[in-house]
């Protein structure tokens, strides 16, 4: 019997249909004033026909001064309300759930598109080949740290009134509520910084200033990390000591990942042999996590295989299976599963053949986000599409936003 096709009720009693989450995947596809575009709607549309209990939009930026790519949707005010109507009609009809996932970039920032970049301290990013792209955050004043605060409630608010049926707090690869998190690149000595209680409070903050201005009922989830896999960095017992305090705030659905832009291990960046033998990368974690929460878990990062899915949920250990990249191949995925057409999902492995460039990790990401503009285009997936296609479009958009177009 298939666990992954019996609805699940979260505490605030919103009803998922089923135990398949479409994660997270930055678009990268906004009109040029960051609202969502005609294809983002378009590719959610299929998605939303495709199965998915519950889909999770692509980071949704809160500040449109801190974008983390050129084509992000911005919601920081009701300018462009109609349109977010319109992407969050998509899911009628279809017993969906959609969900934006709100985000800041802090430092994981390109400098090309930011005038100013920000952080919890003047922590720069340290990437393989990558680092330039990159300005060293200026550390964030009390005063800026609250009206981030503000705008992620204000947004999540936006939202609600759209139409969208919970949000999900982007805590987790590296992104600002991250970069608080962790001892790595938050050095601040007030409040915000030091020991955990103070570096989870901006997580706890934005967490309670969404509650407050969307109410009780509506599910309010964040994604946060397993740990950054970094030496001095958010540690697995500092992460179960969040997940305990934002269960005991009312959190509604947590979802785990792990990694940063420095060290991708949420995309399966060396991984373990114990984890290519579990298949899904923080399986060992949210073991534990399960025994010090009761709020529901949705795990995100490797899962390929139906029976590895159906295990996890049998024993127990999670309660919603999440995917990304199997999505953008594979857009009707958990109808393909039910429909018993799909056991076992393959994805190509890309490589340009230039170590330093396959090195950076960004090429997974473009090549994925191609994908998601030709669901947008209403055309078919592209399995064999090359990878210098890929980086040539992505060096034109960052180009003609860099330069104003
Ligand atoms: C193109 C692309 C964009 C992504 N954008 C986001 C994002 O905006 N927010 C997020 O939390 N994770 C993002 N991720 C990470 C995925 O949500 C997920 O954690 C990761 O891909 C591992 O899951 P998978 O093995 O099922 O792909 C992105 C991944 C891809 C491939």
């Amino acid at each position: 019997m298939s666990k992954l096709n019996t609805p699940f009720q979260l505490p605030n009693g919103s009803l998922l249909k089923n135990r398949i989450a479409k994660s997270a995947m930055s678009e990268n596809l906004s009109n040029k004033d960051h609202s969502p575009s005609k294809e983002i709607i378009q590719a959610y549309r299929t998605w939303a026909k495709g199965g998915a209990g519950l889909l999770i939009t692509g980071n949704v930026m809160i500040d449109s001064k801190a974008l983390g790519e050129p084509r992000n949707v911005v919601v920081e005010d009701r300018k462009h309300f109609d349109k977010l109507v319109e992407w969050a009609s998509v899911i009628k009809d279809t017993r969906a759930h959609m969900w934006p996932q709100l985000n800041h970039p802090g430092r994981q920032a390109m400098g090309s598109i930011n005038k100013v970049v920000v952080g919890p301290s003047a922590v720069p990013l340290k990437i393989k080949g990558g680092s330039m792209m990159f300005k060293t955050p200026k550390p964030l004043e009390e005063s800026e740290i609250l009206d981030i605060i503000e705008r992620f409630g204000n947004t999540a608010l936006i939202m609600k009134d759209a139409g969208f049926t919970g949000v999900q707090i982007h805590g987790a690869h590296g992104y600002l509520v991250s970069q608080f998190l962790s001892p790595r690149t938050n050095i601040r000595t007030d409040k915000w910084g030091g020991s955990l209680e103070n570096r989870a409070r901006f997580a706890l903050e934005v967490y309670r200033n969404i509650r407050q201005k969307v109410g009780a009922d509506y599910p309010i989830g964040i994604k946060i990390n397993s740990a950054d896999f970094q030496r001095g960095g958010f540690t697995e017992e500092e992460s179960m000591e969040v997940v305990k305090i934002l269960s005991s705030e009312g959190i509604d659905l947590i979802e785990i990942s792990g990694g940063t832009y420095e060290k991708a291990s949420m995309m399966g960046a060396s991984k373990k042999q114990s984890t290519i033998e579990r298949e899904a990368y923080f399986l060992d974690y949210i073991e534990k996590a399960r025994k010090i929460t009761d709020k529901p878990l949705l795990l995100t990062g490797g899962f390929r295989t139906v029976s590895v899915m159906e295990k996890a949920l049998a024993d127990n250990n999670l309660d919603i299976v999440g995917m990304a990249r199997p999505f953008t191949l594979y857009p009707d995925l958990p109808n393909a599963i039910f429909e018993k057409r799909m056991t076992n999902i393959t994805l190509p492995s890309l490589t340009t053949g230039i170590k330093a460039i396959d090195k950076m990790g960004f090429l997974e990401l473009m090549w994925h986000e191609m994908q998601i503009k030709r669901l947008g285009e209403g055309k078919a997936p592209d399995p064999k599409m090359g990878a210098f296609k890929v980086i040539a479009r992505n060096i034109r958009v960052t180009l003609s936003k860099a330069i104003g177009g």
